[in-house]
């Protein structure tokens, strides 16, 4: 370890936190032997997640950052108070850039956002599901691509609609549980696959891609994914894509729009698409969804 690893490790170790925001981060998952031993990533990860590449410095400063930036948002301290500020820092530091970030919220505990309780997202599903269903009508889609599955509720609505489902998802805790959930339902398949670096695996009429783009906080890196989503299309292939929505700061600003940052810019970008065009849109309390279909 290098001596500025160990430097900033002592001073998250050595209790010049408040006391508070310390037991949270260690609350939210914070896992500190990433500080300690960073160098020690799995290398059956090497090529799949792009930070796990970067120095071991950047990422110890990534993973504080990551570690203080929900704590803080539930102090009051978050994006709702310093938009631009947070925006800058997310810019910097890509604070969901690994899959490792969204273990955390998978080991906190089981379904880490309330897909299964939350009427907003109960709501967000069944508009999506209508979306499918008017469009494929009595037929099937042929062959299904769903990125970013997490524990595979969504997956479950969509096996009954699709002949075959491929579930991706780069995180294999989520994959693990995914495939508990759907045991049994042999048209499905689950792989680990990062939307970020991996190339795509095959064509497909139907790809799925909610609550992900939002995860990718540069925004080249936004585009780039956009890109190859559309890239990856066939003429009359569908894409059902969505987003959670942000604060109005963002929602109501160029900068918000020039950073790609919530549903409404992320989904916009795909409906203004020359290449795409819109069948369905829906914008909730919390999201905006969108079904498209290329050109
Ligand atoms: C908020 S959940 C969304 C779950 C589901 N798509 C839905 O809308 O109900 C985001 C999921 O996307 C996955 N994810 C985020 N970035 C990804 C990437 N670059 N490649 C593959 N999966 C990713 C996360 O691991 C997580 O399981």
């Amino acid at each position: 370890m290098r001596g500025g690893d160990v430097r900033l490790a002592r001073r998250v170790r050595g209790g010049q936190w408040p006391n508070c925001i310390w037991q949270s981060m260690q609350r939210s998952g914070f896992d500190s032997s990433q500080m300690w031993f960073a160098e020690t990533s799995n290398p059956s990860r090497a090529g799949q997640d792009p930070v796990e590449t970067s120095s071991p410095v950047i990422r110890a400063k990534r993973s504080a950052y990551e570690a203080l930036r929900e704590p803080l948002r539930r102090l009051g301290f978050g994006h709702a108070r310093w938009p631009r500020t947070f925006a800058i820092l997310d810019l910097i530091f890509d604070p969901r850039g690994t899959a490792a970030s969204y273990d955390r919220e998978f080991a906190g505990r089981a379904d880490p956002w309330n897909y299964a309780g939350d009427p907003r997202e109960l709501l967000r599903h069944r508009l999506a599901i209508e979306f499918l269903d008017r469009a494929r009508g009595r037929r099937k889609f042929t062959r299904a691509l769903e990125i970013g599955c997490a524990e595979g509720v969504f997956t479950e609505l969509l096996a009954v609609r699709c002949e075959s489902v491929l579930a991706v998802d780069f995180s294999q805790l989520a994959l693990e549980r995914a495939s508990v959930r759907l045991k049994g339902i042999g048209s499905v398949a689950f792989a680990q696959w990062n939307l970020r670096t991996d190339p795509f695996p095959g064509s497909f009429d139907l790809i799925v891609v909610m609550d992900v783009l939002s995860g990718i906080l540069r925004p080249g890196d936004s585009r780039a994914a956009r890109s190859r989503l559309i890239a990856a299309m066939r003429r009359g292939d569908y894409l059902l894509v969505g987003d959670h929505r942000q604060a109005p700061e963002f929602e109501n600003s160029w900068w918000g729009r020039a950073l790609v940052r919530g549903g409404k810019w992320i989904v916009r970008g795909f409906t203004e698409h020359p290449a795409l065009e819109c069948v369905e849109h829906a914008t909730t309390e919390t999201h905006v969804l969108a079904l498209l279909r290329k050109r």
